[in-house]
Formats: structure tokens, sequence, C-alpha cells
């Protein structure tokens, strides 16, 4: 694999999940693989999960990392071609792209949706500037559209807690007091719509997202009513991405927050949510702490999803 920024990289993704499995029975197994290779992690955005799950996973793999925090430490950069650089960015991206490629053999990169220009964030400027011009294999830990190693450790956590085939999953939008990208929800559906799940998206009017990520998937407008029988709730909050309101909070209605009573209306469902997560907001105290919860074990996976990302870029330089 040479780039992963989404799942259509990753190919069939039943072979996927068994490689993931296999990883997690032994994840030092492919050491031999990293040897005398070094991975660059370059943040534009602030990380925990992505950050920790990632390192391990490269030193897992044998590898030695590099991390790059672009706000902390390093020249601010500027993103536009002909602009005269007379303000406060003293380098520019088309110059310190190639230098990082030259000190790594893979790049991670983190670079949210910025909400100026929206055909900008839905082009992936920034992650394909590092495609572009790094020279490197490219790997997106979480760029203005997508977050696919995010995706990748949901699914993993569905197939392990799953207790039928096909189990309900519902996406639902939650509130939230800022403006948070599209790009978790984007991406977990594009992913279960590569599955044979049922799959359904609740979210209240105005909250549509793009409709070439939610493809196939059920819009249901009543949360309730989205909630019966499900067998797992992935709760997320995004911004409008429709025009006008593009990347703005157009409702914090608590009425949306995830608690006991409604997920009563489910199958025994389990709950999900990529974390960081507003407690009271998106979720209730008792639901996150309940047995239902698998957002630690969620969040685990993610050095599995990664591993297996670096394992298969590894395998094809
Ligand atoms: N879920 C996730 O990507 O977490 P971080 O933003 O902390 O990396």
């Amino acid at each position: 694999m040479k780039h992963f920024t989404n799942v259509h990289d990753l190919g069939d993704l039943k072979i996927a999940l068994k490689e993931a499995f296999e990883v997690k029975k032994d994840r030092f197994a492919f050491r031999h693989l990293g040897h005398n290779r070094t991975l660059m992690m370059i943040f534009f955005n602030s990380s925990l999960r992505t950050r920790l799950s990632t390192q391990k996973a490269a030193m897992n793999l044998g590898m030695n990392v590099i991390v790059l925090d672009i706000n902390q430490g390093a020249w601010k950069l500027e993103t536009e071609r002909g602009v005269i650089m007379d303000g406060d960015k003293p380098e520019h991206l088309l110059e310190a792209v190639p230098v990082m490629g030259c000190y790594c053999d893979i790049i991670g990169v983190r670079a949210f949706a910025q909400f100026e220009n929206k055909q900008d964030d839905y082009e992936e400027k920034i992650l394909n500037q590092f495609i572009q011009y790094s020279g490197r294999p490219v790997f997106s830990m979480e760029a203005a559209t997508r977050h696919p190693l995010q995706s990748f450790a949901d699914l993993i956590t569905i197939e392990e807690y799953k207790k039928t085939e096909r189990p309900k999953v519902v996406m639902t939008w939650a509130p939230h007091p800022r403006a948070l990208p599209q790009a978790v929800p984007n991406s977990f559906a594009e992913w279960m719509n590569k599955t044979d799940y049922e799959f359904v998206i609740t979210h209240p009017k105005g909250y549509e997202l793009d409709p070439a990520f939610t493809g196939k998937a059920r819009i249901e407008y009543d949360q309730r009513k989205a909630f019966e029988g499900a067998d797992f709730i992935y709760a997320k909050n995004w911004s409008a991405y429709e025009e006008p309101n593009y990347g703005k909070v157009i409702s914090t209605d608590r009425s949306w927050t995830v608690d006991t009573e409604k997920m009563k209306l489910t199958n025994q469902a389990y709950f999900l949510h990529c974390l960081p997560v507003r407690r009271n907001m998106i979720v209730t105290d008792d639901v996150i702490e309940s047995s239902c919860s698998l957002v630690i074990p969620e969040a685990a996976n993610r050095e599995i999803s990664a591993q297996v990302v670096l394992k298969r870029m590894l395998e094809s330089l």
C-alpha cells in the first residue's frame, strides 16, 4: 500500500480485519519490517490517541519515530502558493514538505478542516500537498474530510463485540459547544457503507453530511426511532456541511444527548465514541461509565489499525 487516506486504499475489508486480528494476537511478530526505517508524524492539530497509538504501533514494528508539532516549535507554514510572504509565516509548505521527506521513510499527517473555504477542505489541500511533494508514502492521521485510522479501529471493535452477523449500527449526532469537523462521521459512514451491516444516521435537520459519504445509509431525523433495535450507538458531533452554514454550530440541543433512557430503546446496544468526548453534552456519565460503553477498547484498537496500515506500507517500500 503506497498511501492511506480512505477505506478504498485498504482493499478487501475482510482481509484487512483478518490481518488486524493476527497483529492483535502477536503485535511484535513483524518487528523486522521496521528495522532502520523512520516514521515522521506531523501534527497541525492536537492529539492524544492518534499520537500515542501510532507511535506505539510503529515501535511494535521496530521503527524509529520523529514527531513534529507544526504549531509548537516549528516555523509557521504558509500553504497558499503565490502569497507574498510578508506576514507571520516564515516558511512555505512547498519547501518544508520535501525537506521532511528527506529525513524519513513514511509520513503521517494530521491536518483538520480549517472552515475557511469548503472547497479547499474537501479537496484535502494540505494532505495532498504531502502526497505530491514529500516523495514518501503518506497516511492520514485525520485530515479535513476523513479519519480512516479511527474508522478502521471502530470496525475492528464492532467485529469483536457484535452479537449478530449483520448488526444494526446507528450513528447519532449529539450536541457540542464548538464547531467540529465532519471528518469522523464522514469516514465512519464511508467504512460502514463498505460492510453489510444495517447502517442508520440520525441528526437534526440542517446537519446533513455530504451524500458522497453517507451513500446508502438510511437517514432518520427522529433519534428515538433510529435507536429502536440498534446493536451499536456511535455518537459524534459535527458542524453543518451544507452552505450557507458550512463549519457552523446551528444547534446545541441537549435533547440529542445520548442517555440511559434512549439506550433502553436499543437491543442492549454497545456505546461507541472516538474520544475525546464532552460528558453530559454528547453522552451522560452513566452511559459512558456503563458496561455497554466500549470507548476504551475502541481507543485500544487504534494501535491495531495503525499497525496494520504501517505494516502494509513497510511491506511496499
Ligand atoms: N480519536 C482521536 O483521533 O483522538 P485524538 O484526537 O486524541 O488523536
